[in-house]
């Protein structure tokens, strides 16, 4: 097995990889998880669908493995999913929390990337002992959501019903999946050759890796001063004073002309950049 480094990151265009994750939990051995004493993790944070930043999402097989391992060295799973119903293929990746057996599972839910992100509701499923600790918290710091907010977004799905809320979000995916392909037609007229990507397989984010620059910081300030917006990747790491090469990109909001003349703005401050280093 490799180290995982930057050229051999711990997830690619698949979401995260179970071979790399087997690699890292090798570290301690499974029997570890029954001592306290023990630094053997004990919890797997993961956003399984359309990946923020990556616009990656894992597919049934890995989520399998990654649910085998979990069971293995004894972790629970933290399944943040708000980008569920945005899965740009049919059928829908089955999630965590209906994979679970043992009970090992939380799985986070928001209203935010489907009806309203304004409203502040999101919801949690899990073990019942984990849920009620987590209210206790809930309790102890913000009380609980808006009632205003609860209350608009229980009309919304009693008006909607089960079946008006599955075409709610397949018109959603509908929606998201063409932004995603305008998002690719406009890279491809502006950047082909001066960067890398992957097809979102889900999600509003496209993570772009930028060729012959080490760090995306002062790019994403010059297309920022051309009103052209995009993250730079470095904050989306652990130690965001590292650099990055890479920038994520939304594909949520931009009609087709903005794409296209943000992607060419940027093509032009990279190459700017480029040819000073020439
Ligand atoms: C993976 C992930 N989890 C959670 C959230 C936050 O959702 P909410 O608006 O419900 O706080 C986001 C929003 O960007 C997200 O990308």
């Amino acid at each position: 097995m490799v180290e995982p480094s930057l050229s051999n990151p711990k997830s690619d265009a698949g979401g995260m990889n179970p071979d790399i994750l087997r690699h890292i939990l090798s570290r301690w051995r499974p029997e570890d998880a029954k001592d306290p004493s023990s630094d053997i993790p004990k919890l797997l944070y993961c956003v399984p669908t359309g990946g923020n930043p990556t616009g990656s999402g894992l597919t049934l097989e890995r989520k399998q493995e990654i649910y085998r391992l979990a069971q293995e060295y004894d972790l629970m799973i933290l399944e943040d999913d708000p980008y569920y119903y945005i899965q740009f293929t049919e059928p829908l990746v089955p999630s965590f929390l209906s994979l679970d057996v043992d009970g090992r599972v939380i799985r986070l839910d928001s209203v935010s990337k489907l009806i309203s992100p304004g409203a502040r509701i999101g919801f949690l499923t899990g073990p019942q002992p984990m849920v009620q600790k987590i209210l206790y918290k809930v309790m102890s710091s913000t009380s609980h959501p808006s009632g205003i907010s609860q209350m608009l977004i229980l009309s919304v799905l009693k008006k909607w019903g089960h079946e008006g809320f599955l075409t709610r979000m397949e018109d959603l995916r509908n929606l998201y999946r063409e932004k995603s392909q305008q998002c690719i037609v406009h890279l491809n007229k502006h950047l082909r050759g001066l960067a890398e990507w992957a097809e979102p397989t889900g999600g509003m984010f496209i993570w772009i890796k930028i060729l012959g620059i080490t760090n995306t910081s002062d790019l994403v300030t010059k297309a920022y001063l051309k009103d052209a917006l995009f993250v730079a990747g470095k904050v989306f790491q652990i130690d965001s004073s590292a650099p990055s090469q890479y920038i994520r990109a939304s594909y949520a909001f931009a009609t087709h002309e903005e794409m296209d003349k943000a992607f060419s703005r940027l093509a032009e401050c990279l190459k700017e950049e480029l040819s000073k280093k020439i």
